[in-house]
């Protein structure tokens, strides 16, 4: 499943936006949170990404604190008519209060985090435009209303919500079409299976699961042994000492159906995604996060990998077993 010819499955963004490549990439580890950065081979992986299929690279203004936006900015320029992209606005984080974590949805806020977001991408337009994290201590409909707004002011294409209730998704969707709904979704954390994509599948939202690689950890046991003390994943509970133990017996059975297939371990952890949305019966656009050309045609190849009724069997009562909450 690493040959090079590879053709991306192409879903629909939302209910009127265009055909995208299937999976996307997730940009936010080549400026934090994930240990050492490579900017060369960061830029050359956005590069060869396109060469492959991908349309969807997805940014958040939080992430290196408005430095993944700048990062990606020469690249989305260069790239402007290929590509969707994807920001978010939310986290009150600042160069000058980089631990400010506080949520912050106000209209006033979001007026300005979009102008921020403008600026520092170099673009005239968002694609889509995400609210991060919900607070409710600001109405939904003041929130909601100021997306909107953006959109008739030609600031944002298409509108995304990420981490809310199906209940949130459909009052916002209510206000104002909602393109897309990201969450944490995959064989390990498999919560929005529940109410929040039958919702998305219901109404035509895309969904686009975000660290469907378990942030790393489904890609094998290898990958938790190597974290370096850089990396914001040893603190995070599945990594914990505690829990890794328990977490490395399931993940060893995800390599071990991959090592009969042929595949790698992050193959069947996408593979299972696609499955589970066909089943689900909902647009899907997943967002493995990478560094590395290397990662990329392994990972474009699984959108096409069709996984069987006993591989599905045996990876269902996977997330059931997990030690340790996701953050
Ligand atoms: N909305 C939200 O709240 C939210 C939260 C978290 C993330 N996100 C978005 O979702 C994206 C993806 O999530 P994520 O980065 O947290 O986690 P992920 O995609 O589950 O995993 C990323 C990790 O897997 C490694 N990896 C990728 N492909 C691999 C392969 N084929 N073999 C071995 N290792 C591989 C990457 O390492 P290398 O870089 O070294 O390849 C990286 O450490 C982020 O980039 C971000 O855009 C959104």
């Amino acid at each position: 499943m690493t040959s090079e010819n590879t053709s991306m499955p192409q879903a629909q963004l939302g209910q009127d936006g265009p055909m995208i490549g299937a999976q996307g990439l997730g940009c936010m580890g080549m400026s934090e949170f994930y240990g050492e950065t490579d900017t060369a081979e960061s830029r050359l992986t956005l590069e060869r990404a396109i060469e492959l299929g991908i349309s969807m690279f997805d940014t958040a203004d939080m992430y290196g604190v408005g430095a993944n936006e700048e990062f990606l900015a020469p690249f989305v320029s260069a790239n402007r008519e290929r590509i969707t992209i994807a920001t978010k606005f939310g986290y009150s984080r600042t160069p000058e209060s980089p631990d400010d974590w506080s949520i912050d949805n106000r209209p006033d806020f979001i007026r300005a985090a979009v102008d921020r977001s403008l600026q520092r991408l170099g673009v005239d337009v968002i694609d889509l435009y995400y609210m991060h994290r919900r607070t409710d201590s600001v109405a939904l409909e003041d929130s909601i209303g100021a997306m909107a707004d953006l959109v008739k002011a030609g600031k944002v294409k298409w509108l995304g919500l990420s981490a809310v209730s199906a209940a949130e998704l459909r009052a916002a969707h209510a206000i104002h079409p909602i393109a897309a709904l990201q969450s944490e979704w995959s064989i390990f954390t498999r919560d929005i299976e529940q109410d929040v994509v039958p919702a998305a599948a219901e109404l035509g939202v895309t969904v686009v699961p975000y660290s469907p690689l378990g942030r790393g950890m489904l890609t094998g046991r290898a990958f938790v042994t190597s974290l370096t003390n850089t990396d914001a994943r040893q603190y995070f509970p599945r990594f914990s000492d505690e829990n890794r133990a328990a977490n490395m017996l399931l993940v060893a059975k995800i390599e071990d159906i991959a090592s009969a297939r042929g595949v790698s371990a992050a193959q069947i952890a996408l593979a299972w995604l696609y499955a589970q949305s066909r089943k689900l019966k909902v647009k899907t656009v997943p967002i493995p996060g990478t560094r590395k050309r290397s990662r990329l045609l392994e990972n474009v190849a699984a959108a096409s990998m069709i996984l069987t009724v006993p591989e599905m069997e045996r990876l269902a009562p996977l997330a059931s077993a997990v030690q340790g909450i996701t953050v």
